[in-house]
C-alpha cells in the first residue's frame, strides 16, 4: 500500500487515511477516566464495511489547528475536544506542528452511527503517517481511544473487544480484534430515520447518566457477563446468544437514560416501530435478527447475511421514511494514496 507522506518541514505532504464506523454489540457507556477517556466497561463491536471515515492531514498554513468536516471549516467553540486530542498527540510524541485535518463521514454525521469512532481513528491512524511514527495498531487505539473511546476500536477490522474498567490504566485500555476460526456470515441493517446532528453528545449523555442514574450501577455491574457471553457466542458462531446480548446490553444502556436526571431519551416513534417489526420477523422465522440502538434514533440490526435483503424489503415497506444501508464485517482503518477529499 503506498504511503504518501514526506518530509514535515516540506508545505506540500499530506496524507490521507480511512477508519470504518464500527457498532457496539455490547455497549460502552460511562468513563472510569475522563481526561484519559477510559471506558468504565468492556465493549465489543462489529466493524462496518465501507462505511467511515476519511481522514486528510496536511500541514497547517498558519500557527493554528484547522478542523473541516464535511467541507465545512468547525469554530473555535465546537473545536475543544479536537485541541485537546491534538495537544495530547503532540505532548506524546514530542511534535511541535499545527495540522489543516479535513475528513469526510460517509455516513451521517452524529446520528448515533458512531462517526466519531471513524473520525479519530483515521485521524490517529493518518497523524501517525503524517509524522512517520508509524505506531502499532495497539498504540494507535491508545491514540485513537483519546479522542473518542468507541475509536479505539475503529482501527482494527472484524468482530473488535475494548476492555473497561475502574482500574484499567491509559496503556491496558487498547482495543484488539477477537480472533475466530470462522467468521460468522452476518451482516449490519441500519435503519436511518433520522439524519440530524444529535442534540446531547453522546459523551454528555454518559456523564449526566452515570452522575444521576439509579440504574447505572446495573449496567456497570454485569456488563462483564455480557462482554463474556457475547465473547462465546462469537466464538461459536451463535447468533442468537450474541443477538439476546445485544438487545439487552442496549436496552440497559437507553434504560440507563431514561431514569437520569434529566432524563435522557434518543429513541424515536420509528426506533419503537422497528424494535417491533423485528420481533415480528424473528416469531416468524426464528432468531435470525436482533437490534440494537446507540447514542441516536436509528436502529442497527444484526442478521444472518442471506436474510439480509429480505428483512431490509420489508422494513422498507412498513417504515417508508426510513432509509436502509446494509454492511458487511469491515476491515481496519487503512491508509490510501491521493485520494483527494
Ligand atoms: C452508545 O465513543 O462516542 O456508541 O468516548 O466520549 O467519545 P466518547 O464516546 P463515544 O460513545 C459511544 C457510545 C455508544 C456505545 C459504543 O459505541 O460502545
Amino acid at each position: 500500500m503506498p504511503i504518501i507522506t514526506t518530509s514535515l518541514d516540506h508545505g506540500k505532504s499530506f496524507v490521507t487515511a480511512f477508519a470504518n464506523a464500527n457498532i457496539a454489540l455490547v455497549k460502552y457507556w460511562g468513563k472510569a477516566n475522563r481526561d484519559l477517556n477510559i471506558p468504565l466497561v468492556p465493549s465489543i463491536s462489529f466493524t462496518l464495511n465501507s462505511l467511515g471515515t476519511f481522514c486528510h492531514v496536511e500541514k497547517s498554513p498558519d500557527e493554528h489547528d484547522h478542523l473541516i468536516i464535511d467541507g465545512q471549516e468547525v469554530d473555535d467553540a465546537a473545536l475543544g475536544r479536537f485541541h485537546a486530542f491534538l495537544t495530547y498527540f503532540r505532548s506524546q510524541f514530542s511534535i511541535d506542528e499545527r495540522f489543516t485535518i479535513t475528513t469526510k463521514n460517509n455516513i451521517p454525521y452524529g446520528a448515533g452511527l458512531a462517526s466519531s469512532a471513524s473520525a479519530y481513528a483515521s485521524m490517529s491512524l493518518g497523524l501517525s503517517h503524517f509524522c512517520h511514527l508509524d505506531l502499532s495498531e495497539k498504540e494507535l487505539s491508545l491514540l485513537a481511544r483519546v479522542g473518542s473511546a468507541s475509536a479505539a476500536r475503529s482501527i482494527m477490522g472484524d468482530f473488535v473487544a475494548l476492555p473497561g474498567g475502574e482500574a484499567l490504566g491509559h496503556r491496558d485500555a487498547f482495543a484488539s480484534p477477537i480472533m475466530l476460526q470462522n467468521k460468522p456470515d452476518w451482516q449490519m441493517v441500519i435503519v436511518i430515520g433520522n439524519h440530524q446532528q444529535k442534540a446531547l453528545s453522546s459523551r454528555e449523555a454518559m456523564t449526566i447518566t452515570k452522575q444521576t442514574s439509579p440504574f447505572f450501577d446495573a449496567f456497570v455491574k454485569n456488563s462483564h457477563d455480557d462482554f463474556l457471553g457475547c465473547k462465546d457466542g462469537l466464538i461459536t458462531g451463535n447468533l442468537e446468544t450474541v443477538g439476546a446480548i445485544m438487545e439487552h446490553s442496549t436496552l440497559k444502556m437507553h434504560a440507563s437514560m431514561w431514569a437520569a436526571k434529566p432524563s435522557i431519551n434518543y429513541l424515536q416513534p420509528f426506533s419503537l416501530s422497528a424494535i417491533e417489526l423485528i420481533k415480528a420477523f424473528r416469531n416468524r422465522f426464528g432468531p435470525v435478527a436482533f437490534f440494537t440502538l446507540d447514542a441516536g434514533p436509528n436502529v442497527k440490526i444484526l442478521c444472518e447475511a442471506p436474510i439480509a435483503e429480505r428483512l431490509s424489503t420489508h422494513i422498507q415497506e412498513k417504515l417508508p421514511n426510513t432509509t436502509i444501508v446494509c454492511s458487511s464485517l469491515g476491515q481496519k482503518a487503512k491508509i490510501l494514496d491521493d485520494r483527494a477529499l
